[in-house]
């Protein structure tokens, strides 16, 4: 999380850096700040909340001349959002950003205040700035001293360093969490992503784990562990690819609009008329494989756990899927015959990203599946389908998980396609099933308006329960998922024939029950768990496209020939309705407090 720009070169840098925030709010958005140098004059402006109230902050304010300057908009970890904790950080005479975690401050901490430090904020970050000042003052060199400060620190970082000590250079360093450098010339732009130097720089080196440097007069100088390094710089596209709202009122809203066309996107050139292809992968890409394990986070966790149902339907493969966060920690017995994949819109996502380094050095084949190319979990795996999505702005997500869906989907098809598990009979109703996909997407303006209307009755009581079967349980907890994060309601998802094992307890007319109830699967059964929540009084809204009679509210699905055009068609209504919530309660749809849209820390 948290997203950092830095700019040194002539050009008007507030703006600048303004710019590259704006880009990176998704980020984190509880507080924002800048710092720039020009000569001796100092400027550090800092505000909580969204960037406009840094904008705002800064009006009057516009740079002059030659200078460094460095950015940052945060998404607090360590320390209240407020003005204090808000980065850049002040030493005596140094500023610093820094995304990630530095582990070790406590300690870093308390040998500083031993040395007579007062600390202002009660951020992991301000360490490394009275590090680095403590360093420079015995030194009186500033890179050496910056060096000796990197040296020290643990966890996840990239930061940006600017000091009165030389007020002609950038120091950065980067380890775990994402950085990259622009260059345009003699000017030089840092950023946490490559959108906001976009138009500005033309070429782009990505920083790697362990690298560190300075920047000055246009030259880079980088070191590694083993010294210094050349690198090469490779080029940046011209063209940004932004988002705008279209008319709609949110992101989220344009974006569950969306999923018909993009889906469209996800397969093409992919689906065939009779076979599903992916020109990503080696014809022998599936040879000596096994099994194969799925890391992933939130949502793109669902659309693994959903997928999993399919590699061991259609590709009769035994198929795992673990919470990234959960996986590192758990000593898994990883072996070469095992395809590990990873899921991710963002591509930054630390936890997966770390999951995925720990499989690379197990030795395992390694694919990621993602909306965003270039990004680290792209450049880190052995091979990467991207989803086609097109820019995601929603924290809540709703395409990426649409698009996810869609590629494991037709994954788990070309698995049987190549290991000869499917009959051609199969093969030939899933791909038709796919090709009516975009259709079950299509958002019915009747429907959406149904919706709305029912989402008044859902703003008290004491909590949701979504519940499925099979392919219907992810998409339980996602819906589940969708609704917490926007509306900060007590949702759950759950497997629809566990409920009488505990959560039925719950059951009363306050007691919300969204019941996912497909016709092509298992309709039966979930019918009866629903009838045990209704006997005990619980409220429920049944999505089916078969009339339930013991529903209170009912919404009727078209689809009922395919388990997946019912999954698509369900989660546009689970969306939907999710929207429609917050958009009552008056929260902040696209930015829900809290979140961020990309979580670069463990
Ligand atoms: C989705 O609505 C969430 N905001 C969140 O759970 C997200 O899916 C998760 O953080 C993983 O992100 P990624 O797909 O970018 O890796």
């Amino acid at each position: 999380m948290c997203g950092i720009v830095g700019y040194i070169g002539p050009k008007e840098k507030k703006e600048i850096l303004l710019d590259g925030l704006q880009e990176l709010e998704y980020r984190g958005y509880d507080s924002a700040g800048i710092a720039v140098i020009e000569g001796k004059k100092l400027s550090n402006f800092k505000a909580i909340g969204k960037l406009k109230n840094l904008r705002e902050k800064t009006k009057s304010y516009k740079s002059e001349g030659f200078g460094i300057s460095i950015g940052h908009t945060r998404w607090a970890t360590h320390g209240k959002p407020t003005e204090l904790n808000a980065h850049p950080h002040l030493g005596a005479y140094s500023y610093v950003v820094h995304n990630g975690i530095i582990e070790n401050y406590q300690n870093l901490k308390e040998e500083l205040q031993k040395d007579g430090v007062t600390f202002l904020s009660q951020t992991d970050t301000e360490t490394i700035v009275h590090l680095f000042e403590k360093f420079n003052n015995a030194m009186n060199d500033p890179f050496p001293a910056f060096q000796k400060t990197i040296e020290k620190l643990e966890g996840a970082y990239a930061t940006l360093l600017i000091t009165e000590a030389a007020p002609d250079t950038i120091f950065f360093a980067k380890n775990g969490s994402p950085m990259l450098i622009g260059f345009d010339g003699e000017e030089v732009y840092f950023a946490s992503s490559d959108t906001p130097i976009i138009g500005k720089a033309n070429e782009v080196y990505y920083l790697e784990d362990g690298e560190y440097g300075f920047v000055k007069e246009g030259k880079v100088t980088l070191f590694n562990e083993e010294g210094e390094k050349n690198f090469t710089k490779q080029a940046l596209t011209a063209d940004k690819i932004s988002a705008q709202k279209d008319g709609y009122r949110f992101f989220m809203e344009k974006e569950i609009y969306e999923q018909s066309h993009v889906m469209t996107d996800t397969m093409m050139g992919r689906v065939l008329d009779d076979s599903i292809h992916f020109e990503e992968l080696d014809k022998d890409f599936f040879d000596d494989i096994y099994a194969i394990t799925i890391c992933a986070c939130g949502t793109s966790y669902h659309s693994a756990l959903a997928s999993s149902y399919l590699f061991q339907r259609l590709g009769k493969m035994r198929c795992d899927v673990e919470i990234a966060s959960e996986f590192r920690y758990k000593e898994p017995f990883l072996t070469r015959k095992t395809l590990f994949i990873t899921i991710s819109q963002s591509g930054e996502t630390a936890d997966t990203l770390e999951a995925l380094k720990m499989a690379k050095t197990a030795g395992m084949k390694t694919l990621s599946i993602c909306n965003v190319d270039n990004s680290s979990i792209v450049r880190e795996s052995d091979v990467a389908i991207l989803t086609r999505a097109g820019i995601e702005k929603g924290v809540a997500s709703t395409k990426a998980f649409a698009t996810q869906s869609m590629v494991l989907w037709m994954l788990s098809l070309y698995l049987g396609q190549v290991r000869e598990t499917v009959s051609e009979e199969i093969l030939k109703r899933e791909i038709d099933a796919m090709i009516h996909t975009p259709k079950a997407l299509i958002v019915d303006e009747k429907l959406h308006a149904k919706l709305t209307r029912l989402s008044k009755r859902y703003l008290h009581g004491h909590g949701f329960f979504f519940i499925g079967r099979d392919i219907f349980f992810p998409l339980a907890l996602e819906g589940a998922l969708k609704l917490k994060e926007i509306s900060y309601l007590h949702a759950e998802g759950y497997p629809a024939g566990e409920m009488k094992h505990g959560p039925i307890a719950l059951a009363d007319s306050e007691l919300f029950t969204v019941a996912l109830m497909p016709k092509t699967m298992h309709y039966d059964k979930i019918k009866s768990n629903v009838e045990e929540l209704s006997a005990r009084d619980a409220t429920i809204l049944a999505i089916s496209p078969e009339p339930f009679e013991l529903a209170d509210d009912f919404i009727k699905t078209q689809y009922d020939s395919h388990p997946m055009l019912e999954f698509f068609e369900m989660m546009v209504v689970t969306q939907l309705l999710a929207l429609e919530i917050s958009v009552r309660l008056g929260n902040d749809v696209d930015m829900p407090r809290n979140l961020a849209k990309s979580v670069t820390v463990e």
